[in-house]
């Protein structure tokens, strides 16, 4: 796992290195994914989902009552992302997709689709706090993201990824990673 993107780098074919590379942008809620992984599909010409567009009408009804998913809720929605994925290596597309994955296991299961990126967004409760207030049309209970900075489990060492701040703008956000993504390509380009 590399912090920042200007760090000399030699990913292994299997992670940060493709050229058709899988990214997901994880994090808490708030921390910007779906804006920075809009932007860079657009940047990549890359296919893009909503992570969210993969829960079932039982997982959707669940958390519009209110009730927290389980992991047992969470699996199904997870291997519906990584099919997805799988589905954009094997057509040798980029894909894009924002997703929490929150924990290390989740990752471990998108991994399954092929060469997948991790780009960590992360910043400063206060500062997600009031991102997610100021953001319109989005409801969330306030103790949402208490619960989900207790449940993030950071990267490791061994696992393909960038962290980035999200006290940047959104475009350098991506543009960083569209330069990481260059710099993988190229190392591993025969
Ligand atoms: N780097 C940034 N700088 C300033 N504002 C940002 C940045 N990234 C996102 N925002 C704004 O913060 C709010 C939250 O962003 P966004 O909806 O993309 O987060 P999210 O991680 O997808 O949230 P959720 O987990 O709820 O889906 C939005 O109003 C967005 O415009
Ligand atoms: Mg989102």
């Amino acid at each position: 796992m590399l912090s920042g993107v200007d760090t000399d780098v030699s990913p292994s074919p299997d992670s940060a290195g493709s050229c058709a590379p899988l990214v997901v942008v994880m994090g808490v809620a708030g921390s910007g994914k779906t804006t920075v992984a809009a932007l860079l599909a657009g940047r990549l010409d890359a296919a893009f989902a909503e992570g969210d567009d993969f829960h079932s009408p039982a997982n959707v009804a669940k958390m519009a009552s209110g009730v927290p998913l389980d992991d047992d809720d969470r699996w199904p929605w997870l291997r519906g992302i990584r099919d997805w994925l799988a589905a954009q290596h094997a057509a040798s597309r980029p894909a894009v997709v924002p997703c929490s994955a929150l924990k290390r296991a989740y990752r471990d299961l998108l991994r399954e689709a092929g060469p997948v990126l991790f780009v960590h967004l992360t910043g400063s409760a206060d500062l997600l706090r009031e991102r997610i207030q100021g953001r319109a049309g989005h409801f969330m209970k306030p103790d949402m993201l208490t619960s989900q900075l207790a449940t993030l489990e950071p990267l490791g060492p061994d696992e393909p990824g960038v962290v980035l701040d999200v006290a940047a703008r959104p475009e350098r956000l991506a543009q960083d990673v569209v330069a990481h993504l260059a710099a993988a390509c190229r190392s591993t380009r025969p």
